[in-house]
C-alpha cells in the first residue's frame, strides 16, 4: 500500500501522542500540522520534523489524504466538516460531534463524497479489550445480563493547563471520558436501546492547578456528576457512572455479569491491563495477557507502564477504506455513542428515559495477526 498523507489540525496536548505513535503504523505518513494558533503549529512541527501550515493550506495540500482533527470538542464538527468539504478523509478525537444532528450532517456529507470518517477512542482495539472480547465471544460467562462501569475522579483542572473546555457544553465526564466506556460497551455488547440518568453540577467553578494560569478559576457549565442506566438491544442492563466530583472510590472500572460468570475488564481508557474472569464458584482468575501487539507496554507515564497504540483506529480505517470495508472506529458506531452520551445528559435534565434513534453493529474483533499487520 502506498503511504497515505496525514495532516493534523490541532497542535495541543494530545497531538504529541499522535505525532509520536503514527509512525508505528504501516502506510501512514504525517506531512503537515496546523492550528488556529500558528505558534503552536510551528512548535509541534519543529519538535516532530514536519511542516507547519495554516489550516487553509493544510486542507488544500494535495499530498494530504486524511486529516486528524485534534481540536477542542466545540471545534470538532466545524473542522471535520471542512475536512470533508476539502475532499479529505477525517479522523477525529472524541467526541466526534456534540449533537446527533451534527453527526448526521457529517455522515451525509461523507457518503455523498465517498469519504471515510473515523473517531477515537481506539483503546477498545487494545490487547486487553480484545482479550475480554474473545472471552465473551467464547461464551465463558454465558449471556450478559447486566454490567457496571465507572469513571470517577476529581476532574481535569489539576493537571491540564487549559482545562476550560472540559467544563463547557461538549465537555464534562460523560462526553470526555464516557466515549472510552461507551465504545467498549458497544465493542462487547453491541448497540443501546434506551438510556436514563441522574445528573448534577455541584461546583460552579473549578480552579486551575498547573501551568501559567495556576489559581485562575474557570466556569462549570455542564453536569460533572452523571449516573446513567443503559439498556442494550441484546437485553443487557448496564449502570454507567461518570463523575468529576469524587475524590476516592472502590468501584472497579468495568464488570459484566453473565449467566455463567463475571468478566472484569480493565480501564477502557488504556489499551492494556489484566482481564479477570470468575465462574459460578466465585473464584477469580486473572488471565495471562495475550501476545496481542496492542497490549505490549511501549510507554512509561507517571511511573506507570502503559501500552499506548493511539492511531490504531486510524490505521484500521486506512486499510479498510482501501478494501471497501467498514472500519472499526466508524462514524456509525461513534455517532451511536454520541447519541447514547448526549441522551444521558438530556435524561439527567428531564428525568425521562430516552430511546435511541441510531444503531450500529458490533465492530469485528481485532485478532493478533490482523493487529500485527497494521504495524510497520
Ligand atoms: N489531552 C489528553 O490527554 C487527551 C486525551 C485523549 C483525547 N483528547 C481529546 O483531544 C482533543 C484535544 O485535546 P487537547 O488536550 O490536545 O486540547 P488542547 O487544548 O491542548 O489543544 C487543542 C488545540 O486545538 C487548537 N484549536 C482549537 N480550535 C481550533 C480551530 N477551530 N482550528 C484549528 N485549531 C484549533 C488550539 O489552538 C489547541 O492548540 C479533545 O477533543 C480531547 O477530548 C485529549
Amino acid at each position: 500500500m502506498a503511504n497515505l498523507g496525514i495532516g493534523i489540525i490541532g497542535c495541543g496536548n494530545i497531538s504529541t501522542s499522535y505525532l509520536r505513535l503514527a509512525p508505528l503504523f504501516k502506510g501512514l505518513e504525517v506531512r503537515g500540522v496546523a492550528d488556529i494558533n500558528m505558534e503552536a503549529a510551528k512548535a509541534r512541527a519543529a519538535e516532530f520534523n514536519t511542516k507547519a501550515l495554516s489550516v487553509d493550506d493544510l486542507l488544500a495540500a494535495k499530498d494530504i489524504d486524511i486529516v486528524i482533527n485534534l481540536t477542542i470538542p466545540d471545534a470538532h464538527y466545524p473542522i471535520s466538516k471542512r475536512i470533508l468539504e476539502a475532499g479529505k478523509h477525517a479522523y477525529s478525537e472524541k467526541p466526534l460531534v456534540l449533537t446527533l444532528e451534527q453527526g448526521i450532517t457529517l455522515r451525509d456529507l461523507a457518503k455523498a463524497k465517498g469519504l471515510s470518517v473515523g473517531c477515537a477512542p481506539d483503546t477498545f482495539l487494545g490487547g486487553a479489550h480484545q482479550q475480554a472480547r474473545a472471552v465473551l465471544d467464547e461464551g465463558r460467562i454465558g449471556t450478559v445480563v447486566a454490567g457496571a462501569a465507572a469513571v470517577q475522579n476529581h476532574g481535569m483542572e489539576a493537571w491540564h493547563p487549559n482545562p476550560d473546555f472540559f467544563f463547557l457544553p461538549g465537555g464534562g465526564p460523560m462526553l470526555d471520558l464516557g466515549p472510552y466506556y461507551v465504545a467498549n460497551l458497544i465493542n462487547l455488547l453491541g448497540p443501546v436501546k434506551r438510556v436514563g440518568a441522574l445528573a448534577n453540577m455541584p461546583s460552579a467553578t473549578r480552579t486551575i492547578g498547573s501551568g501559567p494560569r495556576t489559581g485562575e478559576t474557570v466556569p462549570v457549565k455542564t453536569p460533572t456528576n452523571i449516573h446513567a442506566l443503559l439498556e442494550f438491544v441484546n437485553g443487557a442492563t448496564v449502570q454507567l457512572s461518570t463523575s468529576w466530583d469524587v475524590w476516592h472510590h472502590r468501584r472497579s472500572h468495568f464488570e459484566l455479569y453473565g449467566t455463567e460468570g463475571t468478566l472484569y475488564v480493565p480501564d477502557p481508557n488504556f489499551f492494556g491491563g489484566t482481564v479477570e474472569v470468575a465462574g459460578k464458584d466465585g473464584k477469580v482468575e486473572a488471565l495471562a495477557p495475550w501476545d496481542h501487539p496492542f497490549g505490549k507496554v511501549n510507554q512509561s507515564h507517571n511511573g506507570r507502564d502503559l501500552a499506548n497504540y493511539r492511531t490504531a483506529g486510524l490505521a484500521d480505517m486506512a486499510v479498510n477504506h482501501m478494501a471497501g470495508r467498514e472500519h472499526r472506529c466508524s462514524l456509525e458506531r461513534t455517532l451511536h455513542g454520541v447519541e447514547v452520551m448526549t441522551a444521558c445528559i438530556k435524561s439527567g435534565e428531564t428525568g425521562q428515559f430516552i430511546t435511541m434513534t441510531t444503531t450500529c453493529t458490533r465492530p469485528e474483533a481485532l485478532g493478533i495477526a490482523e493487529a500485527q499487520a497494521l504495524l510497520r
